[in-house]
């Protein structure tokens, strides 16, 4: 097991904060969770992956390549404002707010809670997230052959991504890159092989988490999902979206939005 930080750390576009939940939350919100993975163990057995989608309602989503649940799913166990009210207290808030401006806006459509397992215990179709960036959310691509994309393509947000696990060792946890891009990078340009010619090693960094941990980072910070063969335990993490309250982005104009701070 890693150290366990007890304080911030930060690079140019991320911070990962310690136990911004607290224990009793994190408690809370995993058990919510594990009801809502039960009922997904239960389809699975009885209807197959492929139908799955339909146990999470008619506005929620369920995915199962990356048996992930949008946030809603989880009403009413869940309350997402007691986890708003955890980020936007303290150093986490005021990077947030430095970033993005006070009035803030969590994306409903755009936060997830996500499982990630050990590679032996894969369930049908589920698999880890390649190299992407989340400020690339709902940009079309194909908009432009060369990849010569504009630098507003990538969105002004936040995503604040908490363990409700230890992950990063023993359980998938996220690789970062810990350089800012500005802007988006083609589709084609996030293999592996390409990223490790263009950043140095020492930028990617694999962090460690304990349960209530938070990362937060900007839209065009590249991540992944971080898992090895040799991991043994799964990890539940819950992933929120923010945005600002005076440029919400045309592309997910149609989202629910919620205020926080
Ligand atoms: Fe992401």
């Amino acid at each position: 097991m890693g150290a366990h930080i007890s304080a911030p750390l930060v690079y140019d576009g991320i911070i990962l904060c310690p136990a911004i939940l607290t224990p009793e939350l994190v408690l809370k919100w995993k058990s919510a969770v594990e009801a809502r993975y039960c009922d997904v163990d239960i389809a699975r057995r009885n209807c197959g992956a492929a139908t799955i989608t339909a146990i999470a309602g008619t506005r929620e989503r369920f995915v199962p390549t990356a048996s992930s649940f949008t946030i809603g799913a989880l009403s009413p166990e869940g309350d997402v404002s007691e986890l708003l009210d955890s980020v936007s207290f303290g150093i986490s808030g005021r990077w947030v707010k430095n970033i993005l401006g006070w009035r803030l806006l969590c994306n409903l459509d755009q936060s997830w809670v996500r499982r990630q397992y050990a590679p032996s215990r894969y369930p049908p179709l589920h698999a880890p997230h390649g190299w992407h960036q989340d400020g690339a959310l709902k940009f079309d691509f194909q908009s432009d052959p060369d990849g010569e994309f504009p630098r507003n393509a990538t969105l002004n947000m936040v995503t604040c991504w908490i363990a409700l696990d230890s992950c990063g060792l023993e359980a998938p946890g996220l690789e970062l890159i810990t350089e800012r891009l500005g802007g988006l990078l083609s589709p084609t340009a996030l293999r592996t092989e390409f990223l490790q010619t263009r950043f140095a090693s020492k930028r990617f960094w694999r962090p460690t988490l304990q349960p209530g941990d938070a990362l937060l980072f900007r839209g065009d910070i590249l991540h992944r999902t971080h898992v090895i063969p040799e991991m043994t335990k799964d990890r539940t993490s819950i992933e929120l979206r923010f945005f600002s309250a005076v440029s919400i982005p045309q592309r997910l104009q149609a989202d629910r939005f919620i205020p926080f701070g």
